[in-house]
């Protein structure tokens, strides 16, 4: 399975540095990650941290069958891949644009896997000069498949020349400057692109365009992400019964990572304060210890509720004010916080500020004001 190998070592060329799953973590400004202090250490963030990320390689599903979920999205990309293979071609260019932690990098493996070919990972900010992407793209085997994580953050120039080569696998490259500049083309192996990106209001028309297949991910049902957490204890051999895992499920945010991580973590309370396995009570305890709530809440999305409706009334209230009054950082309360409190229809944002929804004074076990907002259903975009 050529790959996967291929996705562990650093690619060639001036992006190479940037090119290995690793260093793509500290470049790929995720501020927010699992580890080390403030904001990092908090469990419920959908981003990895860089220890995890080099964890995630053993959990994350290899082939489209191991893939839970999103069964439209997998149905097509089967028989895009089948189809591609037969004619002896590589795929068409995808994109997947989604939330953290759905699956993005887990699918850009797959479709390599998948076709037989070889992956080269990269990001949007690894690549600063049009040359960086040259590098990488003159250096491709027919067929590879090239990942282009966070691609809403190319820089313009490098984007230019991604167009032509991904219309017609060829290459402008200007020499020198001035009136002696001259143009030469290149032509590439033919090859896939698989982009990823957590914004796709970002993605540029014309970018866009040029995928064959865009797809959106979905946060998961439980049922999927109970499927995920029995795999996941499947592979890390944790004896997890089916309510205990159930329980991890229900708290994790829809989001496949977080019901990884939180297992990790109950796994490791089982070991220590039971017998190793984790059945309802002590998924349970173990949940109620690290602070996560039923419906998956930690004490920020918490502390952020009460301030709204304790100190605030229940809004309206500015995002800096919010975000004073519970020691964060704006970018991280609007970034971190508040999609999941949005898709659990808490909170809403409107022009005049941040307002509190009757299911989150119900959620605090406080009486909502006649004048609260109705509960929310889930907006159908909250990260576009
Ligand atoms: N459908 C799935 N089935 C099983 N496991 C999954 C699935 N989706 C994600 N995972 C697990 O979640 C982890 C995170 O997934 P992945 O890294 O692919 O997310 P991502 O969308 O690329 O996130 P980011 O936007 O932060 O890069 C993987 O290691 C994998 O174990
Ligand atoms: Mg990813």
């Amino acid at each position: 399975m050529r790959g996967q190998d291929a996705g562990r070592r650093p690619a060639a060329g001036p992006a190479g540095a940037e090119a290995g799953l690793g260093p793509l973590a500290a470049s790929s400004a995720s501020a927010y990650v699992a580890d080390g202090q403030g904001p990092e250490a908090r469990l419920l963030a959908p981003q990895a941290g860089p220890t995890e990320q080099a964890e995630e390689v053993t959990l994350r599903p290899r082939r489209l069958a191991e893939f839970v979920g999103q069964p439209q999205l997998k149905e097509h990309l089967g028989i895009m891949v089948e189809a591609a293979r037969r004619r002896g071609e590589p795929a068409d260019h995808m994109l997947f644009a989604g939330p953290p932690g759905l699956g993005k990098t887990s699918l850009a493996g797959i479709v390599a896997n998948e076709m037989g070919a070889g992956l080269r990972v990269t990001s949007g900010p690894a690549l600063v000069r049009a040359g960086d992407l040259a590098a990488l793209l003159t250096n491709l085997n027919p067929g590879d498949v090239l990942f282009v994580d966070e691609i809403h953050r190319l820089a313009r120039p490098v984007e230019e020349i991604l167009y032509p080569a991904m219309e017609d696998f060829q290459l402008d490259i200007v020499l020198g400057k001035g009136p002696a500049a001259r143009s030469i083309r290149l032509e590439l192996p033919r090859f896939t692109l698989v982009g990823a990106t957590t914004r796709t209001g970002l993605i540029t028309g014309p970018l866009r365009d040029r995928f064959g297949f865009v797809a959106r991910l979905d946060y998961y049902d439980v049922a999927d992400l109970e499927a995920i957490v029995r795999r996941s204890a499947g592979v890390l051999a944790v004896d997890v019964d089916p309510a205990g895992g159930a329980e991890i499920a229900r708290r994790s945010r829809g989001t496949p990572r977080i019901a990884n991580r939180l297992l990790k973590r109950v796994r490791d309370y089982a070991e220590v304060r039971g017998e190793g396995k984790v059945d309802l009570a002590v998924a349970r305890s173990g949940l109620q210890l690290f602070q996560v709530d039923e419906l998956g809440l930690d004490k920020v999305d918490r502390a952020i509720l009460d301030a709204l409706c304790r100190r605030f009334g229940g809004g309206p209230v500015g995002l800096g004010t919010l975000a004073v009054s519970v020691g964060e950082e704006p970018e991280t309360v609007e970034d971190v916080y508040e999609p999941f409190l949005l898709q659990l229809g808490m909170l809403m944002r409107t022009p005049r500020g941040r307002v509190a929804t009757a299911a989150a004074w119900d959620h605090l076990g406080l009486a909502a004001p006649s004048t609260a907002a109705p509960s929310t259903a889930a907006p159908p975009s909250l990260w576009g």
